[in-house]
């Protein structure tokens, strides 16, 4: 009863369900018992304890497709199951012989052969004292279910083989990307040679410079593509990990140290990153060029934030700052050309001022439709 239900009224005979209910069903049992029998929509069946079959409802007779019980009275019931299935049913009548019950599932097909699957249920039945005295036996036609089920499995099996191909393409794709890389890296390498081998049969003069200048910033994009390639299997780049390694690794080659402020967590496109690569190698190259003091290494600051205006990110030095009316899109420097150049790709912009300490400061600041914040939808 629920506990906050009010208590009944005492039952009189006439309105208590359970003494009603007794009145009406006094000395029908067996009717009751044959009524429930014929009305189930399961097969149900009597067995004897030596597996005869001495009854079968109607229900049963029909969705076996029976027409006379007589076909099948007295008949071992194990022997009108497939071959297979015998075992499990001797071992079901053995159980329920000895007061278990057993249900499993298995396949009959009809008299008339129709495939049928059935969850069975085997019991003992006892009598006033206790005893075994014969078997339950009720099978319920479970085809639909086992077929949709077979269905659901089989549409599983091809999902499964279809991933494990895709596994496998993905796998045959890494190592083409790695052989990719791997020639690119040589190639870089290659032109790298041979720009410096050129630049020093022209030792002191402007060539020479130039030759030194355009393999430095081969250099500078292999850097950049190094650093794309170390994660090859993401579809989108995690930048603080990215920019940090690669101002890390500028900073070493170029003999300065890069400070990094912390970082949002932001994912953007490879070819987003490696445009914004492009513009942080030529702001880097630039602060340790130019924004050194003498006597004293610049100290480089890279930060990023997100803004309401966008991602914005900053490289600045302590050195003596910019030229007097210092324009970053007007200036005939190849450094800030390529910047302009990126920045615009990345439908952004890029302004120069002072940092804090007196020395240069460039902000990046960009909108790239790839980039996501971790752990952000989408
Ligand atoms: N961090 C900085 N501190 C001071 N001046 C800078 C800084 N960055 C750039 N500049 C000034 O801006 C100019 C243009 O830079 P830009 O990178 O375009 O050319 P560059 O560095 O002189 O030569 P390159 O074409 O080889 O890069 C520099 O010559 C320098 O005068
Ligand atoms: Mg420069």
């Amino acid at each position: 009863m629920c506990p906050d239900a009010p208590v009944p009224p005492l039952a009189s005979a006439a309105t208590d369900p359970a003494q009603r209910a007794a009145r009406l069903l006094a000395g029908v049992e067996n009717g009751l018992a044959l009524s429930i029998l014929d009305g189930s929509p399961d097969c149900i069946k009597l067995i004897e304890l030596d597996g005869s079959l001495s009854y079968m409802n109607p229900n049963g007779l029909c969705v076996m497709e029976i027409e006379d019980f007589a076909q099948v009275a007295d008949r071992p019931w194990p022997e009108l199951w497939p071959d297979e299935n015998r075992q499990v049913l001797n071992a079901a009548i053995r159980d329920a012989r000895e007061g278990r019950v057993t249900r499993f599932e298995a396949f009959c097909p009809t008299a008339r052969g129709t495939p049928r699957w059935w969850q069975v249920t085997v019991s003992p039945v006892r009598n006033g004292r206790g005893v075994v005295e014969r078997i339950l036996s009720v099978s319920r036609d479970v085809t639909d279910m086992v077929e949709a089920r077979r269905q659901l499995e089989e549409q599983a099996r091809l999902l499964a083989d279809e991933v494990a191909q895709k596994d496998e393409a993905l796998a045959r794709q890494k190592v083409l990307l790695g052989e990719i890389d791997h020639r690119v890296k040589n190639s870089f390498a290659a032109v790298i040679a041979l720009l410096r081998m050129q630049a020093r049969g022209h030792r002191g003069d402007a060539a020479g410079i130039a030759l030194e200048d355009a393999a430095n910033r081969i250099s500078t994009l292999a850097r950049v593509h190094e650093q794309l390639h170390l994660d090859p299997g993401s579809s989108l780049i995690a930048l603080p990990d990215y920019i940090g390694q690669l101002a890390r690794d500028i900073g070493g080659a170029l003999g300065a140290q890069v400070d990094l402020s912390p970082m949002p967590p932001v994912r953007i496109a490879p070819s987003d990153a490696a445009a914004i690569g492009q513009i942080l190698a030529e702001l880097i190259a630039n602060a340790v060029r130019h924004g050194g003091k003498p006597g004293h290494a610049p100290v480089i600051r890279l930060s990023m934030a997100q803004t309401p205006e966008g991602l914005s990110l900053v490289v600045e030095d302590d050195g003596p700052g910019l030229p007097e009316g210092f324009d970053p899109a007007a200036g005939t420097g190849l450094g800030m050309q390529i910047c302009s150049i990126y920045a615009s790709q990345l439908g952004g912009s890029i302004s120069a001022g002072a940092s804090d300490q007196g020395g240069a400061r460039f902000a990046l600041l960009l909108n790239p439709p790839s980039a996501r914040m971790d752990g952000a939808a989408g």
